[in-house]
């Protein structure tokens, strides 16, 4: 075609702006203009379509539109060329109207003529049309344009069915930095989706690259299904498989997360602690055995420093918390704690000499006086803060004689990662219970904690047996110097005993999370790593903000609301995937920068998906319901302009395992080739695995007498 640009802009008019406003844009079309395919574009292209692109020409530029809705209008008149014939009775004429969302610029970038040139996309109108401007159809070129704009398009994920099948590539910077949203029902594709974004980000970095890619990606994969996506022969696609119970002779190894790796409020969510008594001899205990004191408790002089230390720092606590001088019945607790250490400490006496004994004996006199003055029937318990200052100095006194230093007596980290042993932390809960006497209470507490401890699967799973450290967990969780070992870890936490799930999901999250964030305050860089969490409802499930939350689904939650807030500054990109996007945390969603959105029907998930995006984007999401599987809406902070793409294939073997079921193959015994499906209800191999794989833990464990 050798047009001049303004015959060539004729040919492909397509109507007239009717109506400006700045966030809509009403046209009427061309009586001529295309009904369903149009042919003057030089390939056929469906035209009009809802959510494709025409062109306003407006200055020097065009005004990018995309079509919102399409309808017809009944006019009194034709809208006739040349002559009217004035003694017709004209008949209602329909005539097509559109609605146009403004969606930015497209500019000429080159002096060729029109054919020939190149341009440049970018988001917001810098000019609005006026009445009567002329609509256009946008060339191969032009559409290009649109949809492939934006720098640093490194990795092409699919293409845009709505734009001539431009390439859809994104910059897995912007992707992965500010926290991805996979949203749709179940079967519209997220997992093909996130097994694939995977893939081509790590392939095509490994193809520029030349090696294998310094990437870390780490799927949290609660129904099993990423063990096949990544299973290539070698690097980089070759994924680490971690699962409970692993079949023998498979790659993959063992779940591993070790109980020392809880923190004191993943210990309060799991044993349900109550806030007032429990809570604190939790923390208590997991102080006392991070620190190794219950290991070394044979030594007597030992364990008295132990003892003192933690008088001190009790009675610091209590002292700044008021509790002495607090409401009845606090102080008279106080006054039970401190009788109750004096009783262990007087029995003490008998062992000590010297300038120990003397210390000691100072410290048991000021708290007998203490008592006795108030063991009268009707006594004020109430203590005064000089009273109780006194008593923290001659504490401290006899902490120092026994060996302790100041900074000793400093609260601990209690959540610093340090290994203990399960046997040992549940002895120093009972250690704990008894030295702030509440061991009357303790009683659930240390129920919870030897039920876990008991449980053979979760054994399996936390105990210390394989003795890591937690560099060589990291390393194998999350990715090590050696690029060889592979990019991605998978996570299949599909036999974890619910009971534990959500704590270990938040584990594994917090880990990762802490992590890096110290890897970035140590180095002064960051080590990007994507966490991808599936199922992300029941982890990530908005919960009730009223009070404190410490049951497990909440704590899991909370781990994820921190990531999402902060990651990005440790380099930790979130990819959450899930049906039910009405039931995640409000928290995490607003914090995902970038979404790819599957079909949704459900009402309640569409409207949430309508308050995520700006009004005027909001026509191309009326599609989601109607999206056949494979595309989705790529919207946000990773994508110029919100675009459908149809995502590229995967072949089988690298989808995520979670094809229907194919009941009919299976009533009628064969398959649509003809082949015979055989696939008999026999249970006997399940029930001896069901049966078998407990008693071969508890059989290998009497072997090796695993440390717990
Ligand atoms: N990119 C793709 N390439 C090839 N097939 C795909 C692709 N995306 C989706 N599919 C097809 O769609 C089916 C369902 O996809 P997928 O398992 O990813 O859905 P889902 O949204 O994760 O479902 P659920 O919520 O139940 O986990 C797949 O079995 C596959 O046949
Ligand atoms: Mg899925």
């Amino acid at each position: 075609m050798s047009h001049l640009p303004y015959e060539y802009a004729e040919s492909l008019r397509i109507g007239t702006v009717e109506f400006v406003s700045p966030d809509e844009i009403k046209v009427s079309l061309d009586i001529e203009a295309p009904e369903s395919m149009a042919l003057n574009v030089g390939v056929p292209r469906p035209f009009p379509r809802v959510n494709s692109y025409v062109l306003i020409p407006v200055d020097d530029a065009y005004l990018v539109g995309q079509i919102e809705w399409i309808t017809v209008e009944r006019s009194a008149f034709p809208k006739r060329q040349g002559m009217q014939d004035f003694g017709l009775i004209d008949l209602p004429f329909p005539l097509r109207k559109m609605s146009l969302n403004p969606l930015g610029t497209l500019r000429n970038t080159s002096s060729k003529p029109i054919e020939n040139s190149t341009f440049s996309f970018r988001r917001g109108a810098d000019a609005l049309p006026s009445i009567g401007n002329a609509v256009l159809l946008p060339t191969e070129d032009q559409l290009r344009s649109i949809v492939e704009s934006g720098a640093r398009r490194r990795v092409k994920i699919g293409t845009s069915p709505l734009a001539s099948n431009a390439e859809v590539c994104i910059d897995p910077d912007r992707l992965f930095g500010r926290h991805l949203a996979i949203l749709g029902n179940t079967g519209s594709g997220k997992s093909c989706s996130v097994a694939g974004l995977i893939r081509w980000s790590i392939e095509q970095a490994h193809t520029e690259g030349g090696t294998v890619p310094n990437a870390r990606f780490v799927v949290l994969d609660p129904n099993g299904e990423y063990s096949r996506a990544f299973e290539d022969a070698k690097p980089p696609l070759k994924a680490k498989l971690f699962q409970v119970d692993p079949a023998a002779g498979t790659a993959s190894k063992a779940l591993h997360i070790p109980l020392w790796f809880w923190n004191s409020s993943e210990w309060s969510s799991f044993t349900q602690a109550s806030s007032r008594t429990q809570r604190p001899v939790l923390i208590h205990a997991l102080r006392s055995v991070r620190d190794g004191h219950v290991e070394t408790a044979t030594d007597p002089s030992h364990e008295r420093r132990r003892f003192l230390r933690t008088i001190v720092t009790t009675l610091t606590l209590e002292k700044n918390a008021g509790v002495p001088w607090g409401t009845y019945p606090k102080p008279k607790t106080f006054l039970e704690k401190l009788r109750k250490w004096r009783g262990t400490l007087h029995e003490d006496l008998n062992g000590c000499v010297g300038a120990q004994q003397t210390a000691l004996a100072a410290l048991v006199d000021q708290m007998d006086e203490l008592s006795n003055a108030r063991s009268a029937q009707y006594a004020h318990l109430d203590f005064t803060r000089e009273e109780v200052e006194q008593l923290i100095a001659l504490a401290s006194t006899a902490h120092s004689a026994f060996g302790g230093s100041a900074t000793d007596s400093e609260p601990f980290d209690v959540d610093a990662p340090l290994p203990f042993l399960g046997d040992s932390f549940l002895r120093s809960v009972e250690a704990s219970a008894e030295m702030l006497n509440v061991a009357e209470h303790a009683e659930t507490l240390l129920i919870r904690i030897r039920s876990l401890l008991n449980s053979t699967v979760i054994r399996s799973i936390m105990s210390d047996a394989p003795g890591v450290t937690l560099q060589e967990w990291l390393e194998e969780y999350v990715g090590s110097e050696n690029l060889e070992a592979g990019c991605v870890s998978v996570l299949d936490l599909s036999l974890v005993p619910t009971e534990v799930i959500h704590v270990i999901t938040a584990v594994v999250a917090r880990m990762i999370f802490e992590s890096l964030q110290r890897y970035r305050r140590i180095k002064g860089s960051v080590l990007p790593t994507v966490l991808v969490m599936e199922e992300a409802h029941t982890f990530i499930k908005r919960y009730k903000t009223d009070g404190e939350s410490y049951d497990a689904a909440s704590v899991c939650c909370q781990v994820f609301e921190r990531i999402a807030r902060e990651g990005r500054k440790f380099g930790l990109g979130l990819v959450l995937s899930s049906q039910r996007p009405s039931e995640l945390s409000p928290t995490v969603l607003s914090q995902c920068n970038s979404f790819l959105l599957h079909r949704i029907s459900n009402d309640q998930d569409q409207k949430l998906v309508h308050s995520l995006v700006p009004d005027n984007l909001k026509g191309l999401l009326r599609e989601l319901p109607s999206l056949p599987s494979q595309h989705a809406i790529l919207l946000g902070w990773a994508s110029e302009l919100p675009l459908l793409v149809r995502m590229n294939d995967l072949p089988r073997e690298q989808q995520p395992k979670s094809e229907d079921p194919d009941f009919w193959n299976v009533w009628t015994g064969k398959d649509e080739t003809g082949a015979k499906v055989v696939r008999p209800a026999k249970w006997g191999d399940v029930c001896s695995q069901w049966q078998h794989a407990t008693e071969e833990l508890i059989a290998s464990e009497d072997d090796q007498d695993i440390p717990f």
